[in-house]
């Protein structure tokens, strides 16, 4: 949550600063600053709301030229959304200026001292203490008082600080949020939570580690711990929305891709395997784990969930999934035959990190399946695999859920050939996910249908969304995407759990997606089906091509083609996207940032 940048070189930092706002403008955009020096002076400029905001104060702003500079977008924490909560932060003489991405726990006492000692505070925020704190210890050696200022401090933080009284510099510190160093043929430095923001002006970039300081000046780079720069391997388009309305709908459409990104080369057909690179340094450690607890947030918590039916079914190994956020609070029994499997898209959730570390400390094997590569979470793994899904910036995360469940199926391929998993019914598995992208892509043509039947349904108010088996997750990521892209409420249930309470919210205004592929519980579904049909509830299935019979049972239905049921969750879950993308359109929200909401969410 919140992005930071900043800039040291000798262009005009502004236009820079802008432009990596604006790349990182999905971590938090209720409100934007940037402080930038200009012939010894400070101009700090700050908007509620969107970035544009800010971009329209600047142009009403004399020329800013000046070359060193940071900027912010907020998603607040401490603090309601207003100019005095948005960062930069300064100190009371206006000599420390920082921005921050974190929380820092401890900022009620901190600040409590400080303004017995006169310190004079100008906003609500956790962060302010810090300008304050580094203000207390500022001696005229900025990463001086940095070091000592932090030695005070609980909690997480990734920070850019600059002094006006120790000019030309910009000190930066991590602990538990991202924080990058780009670095550009001509010798400039950028500075960013997220690499996307780094192109296209950075070609290395150096990331930062837990506990690192560093002091970027006009002539060095400094981390207090000797580190080589590596090539900043993205691709600029990454983060274009080529032609589409929204990332959101981009992102959509790229899965046939991304899921045969995730299959590239990792698939032995005919020994019915799979073979998995990022595995290969505790491949004999892996035979011996007798059971895997998988950790994770939101939606990479259902693809965990997923992945347990797959696990267990499959590659024989009990299996359990947690909320990486109840997780690491529990008292988990794990021992060395224990592994921890974290998911994550951003590599950066603070609770999906503190519960992998927690795990670690008791032993467990460490493993993740992790999109972006070289984040926290790919870092802190004894090894894993990643998605190469591409970056995702639509807030709500669709391409990266299916690309977690590619690799959760490779991976069962994989420990279920160390195990019992016979080389046929590895074939099986491995020709199904062979054929996957191309399933996907036909699933993806159902665009147009979507768009229609939600015009019949976008002036319902409440959903209810059902599955049973590996279907039961996709009904809860069903839910979630339609509550956050539209802001319609609906529930996420087991369809077998349904009479046990849930039913009596079903009448003619309160609809259900069904998700009925034709598989070893379809019998079941349509009991549940027939219950709430009996209720006068209508009734939208995802049904799998051929069954025409369903036609009967409910309102509407969309067909998805026939894959092994353990695969099903790939293809159903595209419509649901779909779903939830229109009705967020048809209702006016703005799909790729919903409210209160933001990517990558570094704090607890
Ligand atoms: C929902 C969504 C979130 C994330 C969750 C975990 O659409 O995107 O629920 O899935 O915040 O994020 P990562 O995968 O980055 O750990």
């Amino acid at each position: 949550m919140c992005g930071i940048v900043g800039y040291l070189g000798k262009q005009k930092a502004v236009p820079i600063l802008l432009t990596s706002l604006q790349r990182e403008s999905y971590r938090g955009y209720d409100s934007a600053g940037l402080v930038v020096f200009e012939s010894g002076q400070t101009v700090c400029l700050k908007a509620v709301g969107k970035l544009e905001k800010l971009e329209h104060k600047i142009n009403g702003h004399q020329r800013l030229t000046g070359g060193l500079g940071l900027g912010h977008v907020r998603w607040a924490t401490h603090g309601g959304v207003s100019e005095a909560n948005a960062h930069p932060h300064t100190d009371c003489r206006e000599n420390i200026w920082l921005v921050h991405n974190g929380i820092i726990e401890n900022y009620a006492e901190l600040k409590e001292i400080l303004k017995k000692e006169g310190h004079i505070f100008r906003s609500e925020t956790d962060t302010e203490v810090l300008s304050h704190l580094i203000e207390k210890f500022f001696q005229g050696n900025l990463e001086e008082a940095v070091r000592k200022a932090l030695r005070l401090v609980r909690g997480a933080y990734a920070l850019a600080i600059v002094s006006r009284e120790d000019p030309d510099k910009i000190v930066l510190a991590r602990l538990s949020s991202p924080l990058l160093i780009g670095i550009s043929d001509r010798g400039e430095y950028l500075v960013a939570s997220d690499a996307n923001a780094l192109i296209p002006h950075a070609k290395k970039v150096v990331n930062m580690d837990d506990n690192e300081i560093a002091v970027l000046t006009r002539h060095d780079l400094l981390v207090l711990k000797e580190k080589q720069p590596e090539n900043l391997e993205l691709e600029a388009e990454d983060a274009q929305k080529k032609g589409y309305p929204h990332f959101m709908l981009k992102e959509i459409m790229e899965q046939s891709d991304t899921v045969e990104n995730a299959i590239r080369g990792r698939l032995l057909v005919n020994h019915g395997a799979a073979q998995l690179g990022g595995l290969e340094s505790v491949k004999e450690k892996l035979r011996e784990i007798e059971m895997i607890n998988i950790v994770a947030c939101g939606t990479a918590f259902h693809a965990g969930m997923v992945g347990e039916y797959m696990l267990e079914e499959y590659a024989g190994i009990p299996t359990n999934v947690d909320l990486a956020s109840e997780f690491r609070y529990r008292k988990p029994i794990l021992d060395g035959k224990a592994a921890i499997l974290a998911i994550s898209q951003s590599g950066e959730t603070a609770d999906t990190l503190a519960a992998l570390k927690e795990a670690k400390r008791k032993g467990a094997l460490s493993l993740g399946i992790v999109n972006v590569v070289g984040s926290s979470l790919s870092r802190e793994t004894a090894a894993g695999v990643y998605n190469r899904a591409g970056a995702e910036i639509g807030v709500a995360s669709t391409k990266a859920f299916t690309s977690q469940l590619t690799i959760l199926a490779l991976l069962t391929l994989y420990l279920g050939r160390q195990r019992d998993l016979s080389v046929v019914m590895g074939q099986r598995v491995t020709k199904e996910l062979k054929l996957l992208p191309d399933l996907v892509k036909r699933v993806l043509t159902l665009d147009s249908q979507i768009k229609k039947l939600v015009e019949k349904y976008k002036d319902y108010d409440d959903f209810l969304y059902i599955g049973r088996k590996y279907n039961y997750p996709i009904a809860l990521e069903g839910a979630l995407k339609l509550k956050e892209i539209s802001y319609v409420h609906a529930e996420g249930y087991g369809a077998g759990e349904m009479k046990h309470g849930t039913l009596a919210l079903i009448d003619e205004n309160f609809p259900t997606m069904v998700i009925a592929p034709t598989d070893s519980v379809y019998e079941k579904t349509v009991s549940n089906i027939e219950e709430i049909k009996a209720r006068k509830g209508p009734i939208i299935a995802i049904a799998t091509e051929g069954n025409e019979a369903i036609k009967n049972l409910v309102q509407d239905v969309i067909y998805v083609p026939k894959t092994l049921e353990m695969l099903t969750p790939v293809l159903s879950v595209i419509p649901l996207q779909l779903f939830a993308y229109h009705m967020g359109v048809v209702r006016g929200c703005d799909v790729d940032k919903p409210r209160n909401l933001a990517k990558s969410v570094t704090v607890e």
